[in-house]
């Protein structure tokens, strides 16, 4: 590590790298794009390019290889065999959700971590929003819940393209992403078994979407939730009914649909009074989620919304890792949540009626 200044490398430099990493990989003072690697070389050149990066690599062992590198973020379709390349490498890494595609894959994962004394964290964003954060604060003042509510229909993806550059690659050859997921499918189906391998592309969903709204809820009441129900609701939706400690209930309800607004809430209901955070769309930049407050006031009903603050979950998340490598701070999206996310996926879909493949 050169001056304090944490050496990175982007592995998979797609849309999540190019809209939010690398932007404050390049501003943040305590961090540099040391290497960038992906499988486009097109992509690779113009990125090289625009931020001054000459150590481009196709295959990301030999971007594991290169001594400049303290740190990697993982943002390839597949990530598990990646971050057991790195760990084993000696880099610190943030790898983006989902952790891996399976418990069984990201079991090893955790404890390598554990083992290696690196920093190693999940990219689970939303946990360091700042709206979240007060929202957090809201929800311990309510004590224990009547009723928990996670709500997430997401909301059309392709809305940002105005906001932002991005170099899509055209060289890639279209068999090479088909067989990653075919062999991620397969990874899939053996963890979910035989009866439940039906239900691979809604597994996916709440990995690939869901796994945040998993995330935020952990974060919010920790990992002890039992799946009482679950149900799919058409090929892109699902509804779960979970138990906390002490018998609070907590319903799940995820899906795609095409709204022009982003639809996703974390909704707590006590005795006197509900909180709501409501998360923006990820892919805005200083857009914090905004917390909603119903509460007893002067004998009446009182509402207010508290903004947030304009900064970047992303951005926060970098500073944290940052903190973590250089000050020796503790990981607060440690892989450990990644597991327990997963395993709870898993367990999600188990509880809907059998589907084999
Ligand atoms: N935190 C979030 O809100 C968020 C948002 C979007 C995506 N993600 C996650 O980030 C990851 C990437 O998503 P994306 O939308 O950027 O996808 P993408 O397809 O736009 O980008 C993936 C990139 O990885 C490259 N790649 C694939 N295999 C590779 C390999 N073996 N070695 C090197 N490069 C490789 C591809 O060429 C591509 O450029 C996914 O795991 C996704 O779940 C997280």
């Amino acid at each position: 590590m050169n001056d304090k200044v944490i050496g990175v490398g982007v592995i998979g430099c797609g849309e999540i790298a190019q809209l939010m990493h690398l932007p404050y990989l390049d501003e943040l003072p305590s961090l540099r794009i040391a290497a960038l690697c992906d499988i486009s070389a097109g992509v690779l050149e113009k990125l090289g390019a625009q931020y001054g990066v000459d150590a481009l690599y196709a295959d990301y062992r030999a971007l594991l290889a290169d001594p400049s590198v303290d740190a990697v973020v993982i943002c390839t379709y597949d990530h598990g065999e990646i971050v057991q390349a790195a760990l084993a490498a000696g880099k610190h890494v943030l790898v983006e959700k989902p952790l891996a595609f399976t418990p069984e894959e990201a079991r090893p994962l955790v404890e390598q971590a554990e083992a290696s004394g690196l920093v190693a964290m999940v990219g689970y964003m939303k946990l360091y929003d700042p709206g979240y954060e007060i929202g957090l604060s809201k929800i311990a003042a309510i004590g224990k819940p009547r009723a928990i509510r996670v709500h997430d229909f997401a909301g059309r993806f392709d809305r940002y393209g105005a906001l932002y550059t991005q170099h899509r690659a055209s060289d890639i050859p279209a068999d090479v992403m088909a067989t990653a997921r075919a062999a991620a499918g397969a990874r899939i189906d053996a963890s979910l078994g035989a009866s439940h391998a039906g239900y691979r592309d809604l597994y996916l969903m709440l990995l690939m979407l869901g796994s945040h709204d998993l995330a935020v809820l952990r974060g919010a009441f920790g990992r002890d939730g039992k799946v009482l129900y679950a149900q799919p609701v058409g090929g892109d939706q699902l509804l779960a009914v979970l138990d906390y400690p002490g018998g609070v209930p907590c319903t799940l309800e995820i899906g795609v649909a095409k709204y022009e607004w982003w639809d996703e809430y974390l909704e707590v209901h006590g005795d006197k009074d509900e909180v709501r955070v409501t998360f923006q769309n990820p892919y805005w930049r200083h857009a914090s989620a905004i917390v909603s407050l119903k509460e007893e006031a002067d004998g009446g009903e009182s509402s207010r919304t508290l903004p947030g603050i304009p900064d970047t979950s992303f951005r926060r998340e970098w500073k944290h890792f940052a903190d973590c490598v250089l000050n020796g701070a503790r990981p607060r999206t440690p892989l450990s949540g990644g597991l327990a996310d997963l395993d709870l996926a898993v367990r999600i879909i188990r509880a809907m009626p059998p589907k084999p493949a």
